[in-house]
């Protein structure tokens, strides 16, 4: 639905009126409009001509330009969509399937405090988790933050949908260590944790922020990290006995020493006679330094063959670039860059595991991935340490003691113009159903961050509470309902919505 002329303008009036200023507003008529919508897309499948277009895109570099643009959206019925780092993999932070809708681009809003003295930063949600590692490490080199691997993610929808990165097993999510909150309500008013209460507070570490409100700005506590720190990455394919190492490697991530994180990222790589074959990478981040790490890794995992000479100390802040594949000692100033890294089009899925799969269980997996001609990649985290200690209902992400590993499954969109699209989208839907039996069940759960319309979606605020309970349950368990009813409270109106939104759910007298 084109927005009409008459709403068009008089909604810009309304933003002058609250003293929005014309340089922070871009209409499709603006030189740069393009250029700040692609700024932040990292999903090139929500980067075409036929993808819906905001009407207007609202950049604020004030508090009160959000409040202003909250109320008079509301006002005017119009949709917001709010973006902070623009990850969303399906887009939802700067598409909506229902237009008309405008954007609301934090970018500007990327302030950082930290103080050290206490332990603590003030972060705006328009930052990246990039900046901030930067800005914490500049005042404090044993001081860090648990949050996820790519530099240029924001902070509004990260840390409001949970979080996590190499440092989970010891300090849990990003969303584990909010201590404060300052955020835009649905009447425009700007709360803090005390004006907001508990239960809004509760929402905003892991319900993600899109339904519930805008946020400004989180108040985290830093994590302390030793002065220095080892990484490895060990690569290993099926003729060098991956299926085994794999195998062992399930049986003992999530239970290792908590400082210790090892993932897998598997692929699906040609070998040296340009025959398909697997490749496992473990990527390893280990808070101590390399002699312990050997002692460590030699009494419980002895079959990876790590060497002296595959491990590499460093600080904290210098293993953040190597996480985000930055493998060549690029100066952590790399973290500043907020440029998308990739520029892909893809789809990704996620599950958790609850037992380790077996070695026979591996080989199927790996066979099924051969099959295609898919350039598939898997990620498997271990979860366990910290995450077994905090309760399901502490915060609104559930997958805690007993969800072992989270996988997530991607794959390009890219080759092969619409007709490949569909391939590849048909492609990663069968193999999400082949791994049903090996993945956790009733739910089958999912990660909100990892977000995926395929668990379902429906028309931009028409969504009931029964209806939305269908993916609600998979991202957070039986704490949808609790979600809901915060929702109740704090927006009855639905304001804050999307394809996948939180539908308010009002006691029943
Ligand atoms: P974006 O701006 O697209 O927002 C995502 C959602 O949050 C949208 O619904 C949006 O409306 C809402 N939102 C954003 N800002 C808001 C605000 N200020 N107030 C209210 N709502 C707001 N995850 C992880 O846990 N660990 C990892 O290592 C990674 N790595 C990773 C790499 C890459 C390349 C991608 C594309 C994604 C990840 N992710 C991840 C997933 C990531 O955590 C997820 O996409 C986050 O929602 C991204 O937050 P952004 O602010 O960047 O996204």
């Amino acid at each position: 639905t084109p927005i009409s002329n008459i709403t068009h303008e008089s909604i810009l009036r309304c933003l002058f009126h609250h003293s929005v200023p014309h340089n922070l507003l871009y209409t499709k008529s603006t030189a740069s409009y393009t250029t700040l919508l692609q700024s932040s897309i990292q999903n090139q499948r929500f980067n075409t001509p036929t993808t819906p277009k905001p009407f207007l895109i609202v950049s604020p570099t004030l508090e009160s330009h959000v409040q202003a643009t909250v109320n008079c959206s509301r006002n005017h019925g119009l949709q917001i969509r709010v973006r902070s780092g623009g990850h969303d993999y399906e887009g939802l932070s700067y598409v909506s399937h229902d237009p008309p809708f405008l954007v609301l681009d934090l970018h500007s809003l990327s302030s950082i405090r930290v103080d050290t003295n206490h332990g603590t930063a003030w972060v705006q949600a328009g930052a990246t988790i990039g900046e901030l590692y930067y800005r914490i490490a500049e005042k404090n080199k044993t001081a860090g933050f648990p949050a996820g691997l790519c530099p240029t993610l924001g902070i509004g929808g990260h840390l409001s949908g949970g979080g996590f990165g190499t440092m989970l097993r010891m300090y849990g999510l990003a969303a584990d260590n909010i201590i404060d909150a300052r955020l835009v309500n649905a009447n425009g008013e700007i709360l803090d944790r005390e004006s907001m209460g508990e239960d809004f507070f509760w929402a905003v570490r892991g319900g993600g922020g899109a339904s519930f409100g805008v946020i400004l700005a989180y108040k985290i506590e830093l994590v302390y990290v030793p002065p220095k720190v080892t990484v490895f990455t060990k690569s290993i394919n099926l003729s060098q006995g991956a299926t085994r190492v794999t195998s062992k490697w399930q049986r003992i991530a999530y239970k290792l020493d908590d400082r210790l994180f090892i993932r897998a990222v598997m692929q699906v790589v040609s070998d040296e006679k340009s025959s398909r074959t697997i490749q496992v990478g473990f990527e390893s981040l280990f808070l101590g330094e390399k002699e312990e790490l050997l002692a460590l890794i030699g009494k419980s995992f002895p079959e990876l063959g790590l060497k002296a000479e595959d491990c590499q100390e460093m600080s904290w802040i210098e293993s953040v670039p190597y996480f985000a594949g930055y493998k060549n000692g690029e100066s952590p100033s790399i973290l500043l860059d907020r440029k998308p890294q990739f520029n892909l089009s893809y789809k990704a899925k996620s599950d958790f595991l609850t037992e380790p799969i077996t070695e026979l269980g591996w080989e199927r997996i790996w066979q099924e991935l051969l099959r295609g001609e898919e350039q598939a990649t898997i990620v498997v985290d271990p979860y366990g340490g910290r995450m077994d200690e905090i309760s399901e209902s502490e915060t609104p992400f559930p997958h805690r003691k007993g969800s072992l590993y989270n996988i997530q499954y991607l794959v390009g969109l890219g080759e092969g113009g619409a007709k490949g699209m569909k391939k590849h989208l048909d492609w990663i839907r069968s193999f999400y159903q082949f791994m049903a039996s090996y993945v956790s069940k009733n739910p089958r759960a999912a990660y909100l961050n990892y977000r995926d319309l395929d668990l379902g979606s429906d028309r931009v605020g028409s969504t009931t509470y029964t209806k939305a309970r269908v993916w609600g349950r998979r991202y957070f368990k039986s704490n949808f309902e609790r979600l809901a009813m915060v929702k109740g409270k704090v927006d009855p109106g639905n304001f804050f919505r999307n394809e996948q939104s939180v539908p308010p759910l009002f006691p029943a007298y």
